[in-house]
C-alpha cells in the first residue's frame, strides 16, 4: 500500500502511469478500488492517481465530521506531495460533490472536471435526517444492514440478478468501509454546500456521465447540471444504475477516454 501523511491522517491511494494527471474519486461508501477498471483503460496515456477518502479504504479515520471541503482538501494537498499541479478532476457521487468542493476551493487547479453519477444540489432537510440516522446505525450496528439497504439502488435489477460476482465485489467495499469513516462522511454529506449557481461558473471542460437507471442521483440531476455548466457533455450509460462504471466499464471508459483526448 502507498500512503502518506496528509493534514492529520495517513491517506492511502494509487499512483499509475504517466502523462497528464486525472485524478478519480470515490464515492459512499466505497473506496478506490471502485476505479480499478478505469485506471487499467487509462494509465498507458495517463498519469491516474486515486485517493482513499478519509475513513474509507486504507485511509485512517478521523474524529466528527469529514466535510465535502475538508476531503477537497485532502486531495489538494495529495496533489502537492505529488507534485501534481493541476490535473482533471472525477468523481463519482459521494466524489463527485468531492469534485465540485475542489472546484469551488482551488479551481487553478481544475484542468476539466469529470461528473459521476452525482448531483450539484444539497440535501433537503429529510435528506440531512436521514444521513444523522444512517450515521448512528453505522456506528451502532455496523456496516451490514447499510450495504444491504445499498445495494438494490446501487445496481440495476438485472446487474443484481445476474452478476453475483459484482453484486459481491460493491458489497464487499461497503462491507469493508470503517463505521466511523462513513459515519464521518454522512455528517459531512448532511452539511455539504449547494453548488447549483457555482456550476454556472465552470468555464473547464466537464463531462457529465450518469447510469439510466440511477436510482440515487438520476439522470435529472444530471441534465440539471448539463444545463448549467457551460459546453459540459452528457453521456447517460445504457443499462447502469449508481456505480455505472462498474456496471457498465466499457460505456464508460470509452466516453471517458474520448473526452480526455479532447482536453
Ligand atoms: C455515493 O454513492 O457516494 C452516495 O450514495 C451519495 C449519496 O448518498 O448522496
Amino acid at each position: 500500500m502507498t500512503s502518506i501523511r496528509i493534514n492529520d491522517i495517513n491517506l492511502a491511494y494509487t499512483d499509475v502511469g504517466a502523462g497528464p494527471p486525472i485524478v478519480l474519486i470515490h464515492g459512499y461508501p466505497f473506496n478506490r478500488s471502485l476505479w480499478t477498471e478505469q485506471t487499467e483503460a487509462l494509465n498507458s496515456k495517463y498519469r491516474v492517481v486515486a485517493p482513499d477518502l478519509r475513513g474509507f479504504g486504507e485511509s485512517d479515520s478521523s474524529e466528527g465530521t469529514a466535510t465535502m471541503a475538508r476531503m477537497a482538501e485532502d486531495v489538494a494537498a495529495l496533489m502537492d506531495a505529488l507534485a501534481i499541479e493541476r490535473a482533471v478532476i472525477g468523481g463519482l457521487s459521494m466524489g463527485g460533490y468531492v469534485a465540485l468542493a475542489f472546484a469551488r476551493m482551488f479551481p487553478a487547479r481544475v484542468k476539466a472536471l469529470v461528473l459521476a453519477d452525482t448531483r450539484a444540489q444539497a440535501d433537503s432537510e429529510e435528506g440531512k435526517q436521514t444521513r444523522h440516522q444512517q450515521a448512528e446505525k453505522a456506528l451502532s450496528e455496523g456496516m451490514a444492514g447499510i450495504a444491504d439497504a445499498m445495494l438494490p439502488k446501487l445496481l440495476t435489477p438485472d446487474t443484481v440478478s445476474k452478476r453475483p460476482e459484482l453484486v459481491k465485489r460493491v458489497r464487499d467495499m461497503m462491507l469493508k468501509t470503517k463505521p466511523e469513516g462513513a459515519a464521518a462522511a454522512l455528517l459531512g454529506m448532511a452539511e455539504r454546500d449547494d453548488q447549483t449557481e457555482f456550476i454556472s461558473s465552470i468555464r473547464v471542460p466537464a463531462l457529465i456521465l450518469v447510469g439510466r437507471e440511477d436510482a440515487i442521483t438520476p439522470v435529472a440531476d444530471s441534465e440539471k447540471m448539463q444545463s448549467r455548466i457551460e459546453g459540459s457533455r452528457l453521456v447517460v450509460i445504457e443499462n447502469a444504475g449508481h456505480v455505472s462504471n462498474l456496471e457498465q466499464t466499457e460505456q464508460f471508459n470509452d466516453a471517458l477516454l474520448g473526452f480526455l483526448s479532447t482536453v
